[in-house]
């Protein structure tokens, strides 16, 4: 008969046993995750600063390859990559989508070519993507919009084309959109800022987007928007007002037009407007003057006619720059301005100004001072 420890050394060997087994087949998972990585480095072609050479099929440690994080968690699986600035050149490829507990991508100014993989909107952990400043082209992959976690999306400075597709409207995990300097175009679909309690930066400067700006509808975290140098056209949506955690309106260089919205003032942490080189016409609205958070105030080269108010330089104390030039704004150049004690820049040039320049002395910031093409007296 077994002794009680011959049975209990037999259960123990079972149960290593079964151990080693779900090891192996959990090792297993790692090694598609070093695989996958193998496949990455067979699709970039150079890499000068030798940052892949730790990257070799002999290497079975790929939680120790340069770029490479793994979770702490076992198995190891990677959780992030990191190659910015590492003039990697080549191509993304689609292996990258079998690494399914990545959650950070950074692959920023390399010199990356070829298009963003389909396969990335499958990675379900993915929370931040960023492949700015390279030569990707093609369009912004509509798989993207499917994650649950993707909170980061940074593709600025490439040549990707087409449009921001409309599932990226639906992911609901989205804070940050930058996709300035690219070569996008159409629309922006209507429903961007449209019931989004995360979405909190978005930036589309330098592209090609034409239509309305979309209207502002339960967008509760908004901080910064930069749309400028577009071509977009239409009216500024007075829904805009409506977005309180604003801090940057930048709607510069497009080809809007009407009156604009008197709800701006309603945005009370509003640091930057920038509204300049559009069509806008009418008066500036008195509520804009009275947004004292902020700081630089752009309206020039527009339609926009009326005169400054006597009071602006009380109501707006802590401006650095004031451009309201080339429009057609009339009167005098209030003298509260020079209790605007921060005032770096000053262009109201190019306008129906007329009487006497207040003195400025007291302007210590002042570095910038365009008043030129008015009907002012010269002051004494
Ligand atoms: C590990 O994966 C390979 C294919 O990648 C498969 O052939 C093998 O059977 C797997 N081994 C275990 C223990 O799961
Ligand atoms: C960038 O990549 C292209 C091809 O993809 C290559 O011809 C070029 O030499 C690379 N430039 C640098 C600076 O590595
Ligand atoms: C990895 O991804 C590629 C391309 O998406 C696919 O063909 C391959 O089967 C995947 N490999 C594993 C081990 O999952
Ligand atoms: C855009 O990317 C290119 C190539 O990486 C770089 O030379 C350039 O300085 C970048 N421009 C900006 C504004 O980031
Ligand atoms: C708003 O978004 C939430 C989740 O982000 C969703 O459950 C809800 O149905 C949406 N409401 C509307 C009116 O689209
Ligand atoms: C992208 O736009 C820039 C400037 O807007 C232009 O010079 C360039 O040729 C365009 N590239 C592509 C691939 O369309
Ligand atoms: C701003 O929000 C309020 C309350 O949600 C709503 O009644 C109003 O119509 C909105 N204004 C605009 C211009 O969208
Ligand atoms: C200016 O702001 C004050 C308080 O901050 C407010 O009472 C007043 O109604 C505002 N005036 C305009 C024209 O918006
Ligand atoms: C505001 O204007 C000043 C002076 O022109 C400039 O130095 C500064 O960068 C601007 N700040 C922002 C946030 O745009
Ligand atoms: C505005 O500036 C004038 C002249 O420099 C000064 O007398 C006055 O006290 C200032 N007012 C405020 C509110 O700072
Ligand atoms: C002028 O600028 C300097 C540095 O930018 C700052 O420390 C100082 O407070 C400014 N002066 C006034 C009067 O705003």
């Amino acid at each position: 008969m077994p002794s009680m420890f011959t049975l209990l050394y037999i259960l123990l060997i079972l149960f290593s046993v079964r151990t080693t087994i779900l090891e192996a087949a959990q090792a297993n998972k790692s090694e598609i995750d070093r695989q996958a990585l193998l496949c990455f480095k067979s699709g970039i072609s150079s890499y000068p600063l030798g940052i892949l050479d730790s990257w070799s099929d002999d290497s079975l440690n790929f939680c120790g390859w340069k770029g490479v994080t793994c979770r702490t968690k076992f198995p190891p699986r990677v959780a992030s990559l990191n190659f910015n600035y590492a003039r990697l050149s080549g191509k993304l490829s689609g292996c990258l989508g079998n690494l399914t507990f990545l959650s950070r991508m950074n692959l920023a100014y390399n010199n990356l070519s070829g298009t963003i993989p389909e396969e990335l909107g499958m990675l379900p952990n993915l929370h931040t993507l960023n492949l700015a400043g390279s030569y990707l082209q093609g369009n912004i992959p509509i798989s993207l919009g499917a994650s649950n976690s993707l909170s980061y999306v940074y593709l600025a400075n490439n040549t990707l084309t087409g449009g921001i597709p409309l599932s990226l409207t639906d992911c609901s995990s989205l804070s940050t959109l930058i996709l300035s300097r690219n070569n996008l175009s159409g629309e922006i679909p209507s429903t961007l800022f449209d019931n989004s309690s995360k979405l909190a930066v978005v930036d589309l400067q330098k592209n090609s987007f034409t239509g309305l700006i979309p209207r502002f509808h339960k967008v509760t975290a908004l901080k910064f928007l930069c749309l400028t140098e577009n071509f977009l056209s239409g009216n500024i949506p007075p829904s805009i007002g409506n977005v309180s955690s604003l801090t940057s309106i930048l709607l510069g260089q497009n080809k809007l037009s009407g009156l604009i919205p008197e709800t701006i003032g309603h945005t009370t942490k509003l640091l930057e407007l920038d509204l300049s080189f559009n069509s806008l016409s009418g008066n500036v609205p008195v509520s804009l003057y009275n947004m004292s958070s902020l700081k630089n105030f752009s309206v020039g080269s527009n339609g926009l006619v009326g005169q400054l108010p006597s009071y602006i330089g009380h109501s707006l104390p802590t401006l650095q720059s004031l451009i309201m030039g080339s429009n057609r704004l009339e009167g005098l150049i209030p003298t509260s301005l020079t209790n605007m004690s921060n005032l770096q820049m000053l262009d109201l040039s190019d306008n129906s100004l007329n009487g006497r320049v207040p003195s400025l002395g007291s302007l210590a910031n002042l570095s910038q001072l365009v008043l030129g093409s008015n009907l002012l007296e010269a002051h004494d």
